[in-house]
């Protein structure tokens, strides 16, 4: 049976968290396939709120088997302190052997790096995400499944800070001590070893029995994909559909649905080009009503109207069979709500997004507001406003709005037929 597959198709936190626990109701193994703890995704179920950054969205089902991917950075430090969150995870959470570790010196580079970025800093979340994964392609990186033998690990990290002595120094960041080094190794095998599984194989084998089903979650989104995003202002993953093939073992054919989860509005967290930011009141007003400050650093985010270019672009890429669109409560109260359909660039007009996108002013249209769609469950209850705004979006995006989100709970969510 074909895995389905959750993916954010703007700059991220879209609100993959509250559809992949909303949708993890019905599927028996939820997959995280990218990324790592820069990834903050929110869940909101009667009234309580649970931000998770390593452990998939379906650790709210209690029939749910959550696994963490080849194709994840994990930083043991914050999985554990995550872990601490829920009781049993016995036989609840898998983690591949092949996903590589995200270790202190990591962070260290990150935050190094972006201050000698100075002004052209990417504004990274200072996880270690891009230099774990570095180190992961320049094949000088430790995955978690070495921690079987931590002698033979600590030796390896040794040599990698020998090997490596001039540029830690030239960061200013200094190595750790060996024996806390092994100390903490020990921890990590002792706590997370039991976890540790040949995730792939795990797939296929209830690939091949078919009696269970099986969601796989993004993390980021396509506009911070490492070769389809605003390079270089990305995270350093394929955060698109495909990802989920490399980060999980899968086979493109193994990919059943996909369902792209865009906001009513856009956000980006970071730097980088945004076309349709609206730096003035409209944006600020698109933060406060939106609550816009990031589940994992908690910085503001940049907020402006949505990009129907962009979307239309994410959708091809991924191969959204369909939209859920997010937070549409949000734009309650607006007189007008815009819409980017097209880009002024080189002076032409065109409906695709060109690679540098910095170089773009958004065409826009303008839709009538609507008073209050806070809390609706049916679609029939909108607003005619809301709903032709809905079907605008799925012409110019030439996808199915199939989910519509009205607030952070879970229960707050239209399913169209
Ligand atoms: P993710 O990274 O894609 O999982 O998204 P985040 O959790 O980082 O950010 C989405 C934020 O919007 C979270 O605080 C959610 O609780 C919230 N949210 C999700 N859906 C809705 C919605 O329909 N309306 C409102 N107002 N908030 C929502
Ligand atoms: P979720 O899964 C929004 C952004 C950072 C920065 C860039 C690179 O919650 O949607 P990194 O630390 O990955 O090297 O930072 O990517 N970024 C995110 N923005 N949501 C996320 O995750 C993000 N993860 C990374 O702000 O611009
Ligand atoms: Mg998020």
């Amino acid at each position: 049976m074909a895995a389905d597959l959750i993916v954010g198709i703007q700059w991220g936190d879209e609100g993959k968290g509250k559809i992949v626990d909303l949708l993890a109701q019905q599927y028996d193994i939820v997959c995280r396939y990218q990324g790592g703890h820069n990834a903050g995704h929110t869940i909101v179920v009667d009234g309580k709120t649970i931000a998770l950054h390593l452990i998939p969205s379906g650790i709210l089902n209690p029939k749910a088997t959550n696994i963490i991917g080849n194709g994840v950075v994990v930083s043991p430090e914050a999985l554990l302190k995550e872990m601490e969150q829920f009781e049993d995870l016995d036989g609840r959470l898998l983690i591949s052997d092949k996903a590589h570790l995200i270790f202190k010196y990591h962070e260290q580079i990150d935050r190094a790096k972006e201050r000698l970025r100075g002004k052209n800093a990417i504004g990274t979340t200072g996880r270690g995400i891009g230099p774990a994964y570095s180190d992961k392609v320049s094949r000088q990186g430790h995955r978690i499944g070495e921690l079987r033998d931590i002698d033979t690990l600590l030796a390896k990290i040794i040599d990698y800070f020998k090997a490596n002595e001039a540029y830690f120094k030239a960061l200013g960041i200094t190595p750790p001590k060996e024996e806390e080094l092994r100390t903490e190794l020990e921890l990590y095998r002792q706590k997370l070893l039991p976890f540790v599984v040949d995730a792939t194989n795990y797939l296929w084998e209830n690939m091949e029995q078919g009696e269970h089903k099986i969601l796989l979650e993004g993390a980021q989104g396509t506009m911070l994909d490492i070769d389809h995003g605003t390079y270089p202002y990305v995270t350093s993953s394929n955060t698109i559909a495909a990802g989920a093939c490399t980060g999980l073992g899968l086979a493109p054919k193994d990919i059943g649905k996909v369902t792209g989860i865009a906001k009513a509005y856009c956000t980006r967290v970071g730097n980088g080009p945004f076309p349709t930011e609206e730096l003035g009141p409209l944006g600020d007003r698109l933060r406060e009503q939106g609550h816009e400050f990031g589940t994992t650093t908690g910085r503001p985010r940049r907020c402006g109207w949505f990009d129907a270019v962009a979307a239309k672009y994410a959708c091809r890429l991924n191969g959204c069979d369909e939209l859920a669109l997010m937070k549409l409560d949000v734009l309650d109260g607006f007189e007008k709500i815009k819409v980017a359909t097209a880009y002024e660039y080189e002076g032409e007009r065109i409906d695709y997004v060109p690679s540098d996108l910095e170089n773009v002013t958004p065409v826009y249209v303008e839709f009538d507001g609507w008073d209050k769609v806070e809390g609706i469950k049916r679609w029939d209850d909108l607003p005619i406003e809301a709903q032709r705004y809905i079907q605008a979006l799925e012409d110019l995006t030439q996808t199915k709005i199939g989910i519509v989100s009205t607030s952070p709970d879970r229960a707050d969510t239209i399913i169209r037929k």
